[in-house]
């Protein structure tokens, strides 16, 4: 059986490194690799080391993206949009064709409708690497823990406490949004290769539940677990419980 892989490093800055040369590794062998891309806080050092990577020589040109979720009400112009985030921190810097990046609308007059749109985008591509944070709650894009889950795109309540993390983005003045639409546990399941990026201690509980504990959709995260490709990338900190109870890769990460 395989099992989750986890690669700790000593910070951040070294994890998103590692991981955008996987993501390199990804399209230089097949330049046309769809990936699919999530936002955050955790994602933006990846990002950043692929503009570098794109600068240093590295063409994005062949490849698709998909994004995982985008809050209600906003518009891809809100500068707290998911839409927006992409374009500052990687769109607007690399060469992928703005025909092949595919973003959900919040601001969607028939949001039923959208979710189909986007089921057809997914239905038509295979996601040959997903990257994905993780909620403190063990959310994945915005699938949140509940006594069931959803395969498809759709439109989703945010739990008080991811509500209460994204809340860090907005102003006093601006309303945190309470709901999302999300692409459902299929299109992250049926994902090639699944790269997941947790850093800080806060992250720590859950990354341990995810890995070693049951899988459950209380737990979306913990679902990756009958991924056959899945890798965790994690800085100290996020590592801390898997440590504490006696977790090592190859060799023990320094004190
Ligand atoms: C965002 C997403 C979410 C975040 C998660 C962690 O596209 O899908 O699942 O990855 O909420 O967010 P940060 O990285 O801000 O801690």
């Amino acid at each position: 059986m395989r099992k989750i892989q986890v690669r700790i490093f000593d910070n951040a800055e070294t994890a998103a490194v590692y991981s955008a040369a996987i993501v390199e590794q990804v399209i230089r062998s097949k330049p046309k690799s769809v990936l699919g891309l999530a936002t955050g806080s955790t994602p933006i050092a990846l990002y950043k080391q692929l503009v570098d990577f794109h600068r240093s020589g590295l063409s994005m040109a062949g490849v698709t993206t998909i994004n995982l979720d985008e809050y209600v009400g906003l518009a891809p112009d809100h500068p707290q949009s998911y839409s927006y985030y992409m374009h500052h921190h990687l769109f607007d810097h690399v060469d992928i064709p703005e025909s092949q990046i595919h973003l959900l609308r919040g601001d969607a007059e028939d949001l039923e409708q959208e979710c189909q749109r986007y089921d057809n985008i997914i239905r038509s591509h295979t996601i040959d690497l997903q990257i994905l944070g993780i909620g403190v709650n063990g959310h994945i894009g915005f699938n949140e823990p509940d006594s069931a889950l959803k395969a498809n795109t759709h439109v989703v309540q945010l739990a008080p406490e991811t509500i209460q993390a994204n809340s860090r983005f907005f102003t006093a003045e601006e309303t945190v949004p309470t709901q999302a639409i999300t692409v459902g546990l299929q299109a992250i399941l049926l994902a090639k290769q699944v790269l997941l990026l947790a850093f800080g201690k806060e992250k720590a509980k859950v990354i341990y539940e995810a890995v070693k504990g049951d899988v459950r959709t209380s737990l979306p995260a913990s679902l990756l677990q009958v991924h056959p490709n899945v890798t965790f990338v994690l800085d100290r900190a996020a590592a801390e419980v898997l440590i504490e109870h006696g977790f090592y890769t190859s060799t023990p990460p320094r004190a």
